[in-house]
């Protein structure tokens, strides 16, 4: 499996729900959690291996966890700004404000329904993960002033990506 890179047009579809949960979904997630750990990730959504389906892994520290169909059923009000990295943006790391907490219902490998309270690390990377499944990425959010900043080390990747 390989991590596709921003100006890959792949990521920035909306992914797929995923309806069948059979072998081959497992040995996809499988798979997605391999190139994670290998590739040095907390988190890997489908989209970046050119796979557009609503499917991401992640290990914020404690353990892998597979989420299929994620929904956030809500936000905290309460915000905070928090260091955001991405394998598909190799080298660019910025500060972005998100909610601090969020309640997902998401679907595991199996299909069993799972509904969770998320804060602190795993809150913020499963936002950023959800993101990636509907074309967004952490860059995006972006000021103009950061954006215009990071811009050549940014063009330099699409150069490479589209290439
Ligand atoms: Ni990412």
């Amino acid at each position: 499996m390989k991590v596709i890179y921003i100006g890959n047009p792949i990521l920035r579809n909306i992914s797929e729900s995923v309806e069948v949960f059979d072998d081959d979904l497992k040995a996809f997630v499988k798979e997605l959690s391999k190139t994670m750990y290998v590739e040095d990730g907390v988190g890997l959504a489908a989209p970046q291996v050119a796979v557009s389906r609503r499917i991401f892994v992640y290990d914020p520290g404690d353990g892998l966890r597979v989420v299929i169909n994620p929904e956030i059923i809500s936000k905290s009000d309460e915000t905070v700004r928090m260091e955001e990295g991405c394998l598909s943006i190799p080298g660019i790391y910025a500060d972005i404000i998100r909610p601090s907490a969020v309640r997902i219902h998401y679907q595991d490998e199996y299909g069993r329904h799972h509904e969770e309270d998320l804060t602190d690390y795993p809150a913020r990377i499963v936002q950023h993960e959800s993101d990636h499944l509907e074309g967004v990425l952490f860059v995006d959010y972006l000021s103009a002033s950061k954006r215009a900043v990071l811009k050549p080390k940014l063009n330099q990747i699409i150069k490479e990506s589209i290439r």
